[in-house]
């Protein structure tokens, strides 16, 4: 019950940007993280698909020849999450530092601004992934039910990454929403970022593993183990869908939040699809 859960970790402004202390009590050690060249930073605003996509790239590096890994290992260790610093688990940067990989898989949720800069100067792939705003906040208020990560704003989010996309070859942007239409078409696109070419029999293996209802059922993935979440409220693994926000927002709230949504995203060139 939530009675076990520790207190729920209080927001402030951090550099403008709204946070919880977890992730910038280790601000030094994650601003001198030192990135190697072949790292891979899997960037997304929290709940847009990062759990999806990292596994997906886990299986895609090392599923053929260290299968014990994923079967042994939490993604926790696997994909690292850089800013992460709680008491009772090593930081993400000491699991980043610990990964012997080549190349190494690393989760952020900081917006562009925030990312070290050994990241860039050894121009590193990121893999940003986004979800469409109405989604996303759905998906948000049912893990803030059992657990609280914040990173500001979700506009200053996608629309920070984008333009970094627009200047740095090397990030490649996803949507959510492409994956859960044609995740096949999706790993293809990766592959050729990645420069890859996993045979057939490869991606028809990863693209099993990755489907909602094996990931629902993986401990290794599912963040079950991990102690901070209550489960009993809801799953990480929740529903997997596009459109759940009909669920939830009332004609009153879709419309101002189609206001809102408009206003803040008049300067963008980011399109994100609600339909599939
Ligand atoms: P829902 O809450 O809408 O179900 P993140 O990993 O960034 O925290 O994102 C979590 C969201 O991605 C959850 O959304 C989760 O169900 C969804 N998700 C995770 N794996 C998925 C998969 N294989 N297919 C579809 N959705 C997935």
């Amino acid at each position: 019950g939530e009675m076990d859960l520790p207190p729920r970790p209080e927001l402030f402004d951090f550099h403008g940007i709204s946070m919880t202390h977890c992730f910038t009590d280790n601000w030094e050690n994650i601003q001198n993280f030192q990135a190697k060249q072949d790292d891979i930073l899997i960037a997304t605003y929290p709940k847009a698909g990062t759990t999806w996509v990292s596994y997906m790239l886990d299986l895609l590096y090392f599923g053929q020849t260290f299968p014990e890994r994923q079967i042994s290992t939490s993604i926790y260790q696997t994909v690292p999450f850089l800013e992460i610093n709680v008491p009772f688990m090593d930081s993400g940067v000491v699991l980043a530092n610990k990964l012997d990989t080549s190349p190494r898989l690393i989760k952020t949720h900081f917006p562009v601004q925030f990312v070290p800069k050994s990241f860039w100067e050894q121009n590193c792939r990121v893999v940003y992934v986004a979800r469409n705003a109405k989604d996303n906040v759905v998906s948000f208020f049912h893990f803030d039910r059992m657990n609280k990560v914040v990173f500001g704003s979700w506009y200053d989010h996608v629309n920070g990454w984008w333009k970094k996309k627009q200047t740095h070859s090397k990030v490649h942007y996803m949507f959510y929403e492409d994956l859960i239409e044609d995740a096949g078409q999706e790993l293809d696109k990766l592959c050729h970022f990645l420069d890859m070419s996993p045979s057939v029999e490869t991606k028809t293996w990863i693209l099993d593993r990755a489907q909602f209802h094996n990931m629902k059922n993986n401990t290794m993935v599912n963040h079950s183990v991990v102690p901070v979440m209550d489960f009993e409220i809801s799953h990480f693994m929740r529903k997997g869908k596009v459109g759940d926000w009909k669920n939830h927002f009332t004609v009153a709230q879709n419309e101002m939040f189609d206001e809102d949504y408009k206003m803040k995203m008049t300067d963008s060139t980011l399109q994100f699809r609600t339909e599939i």
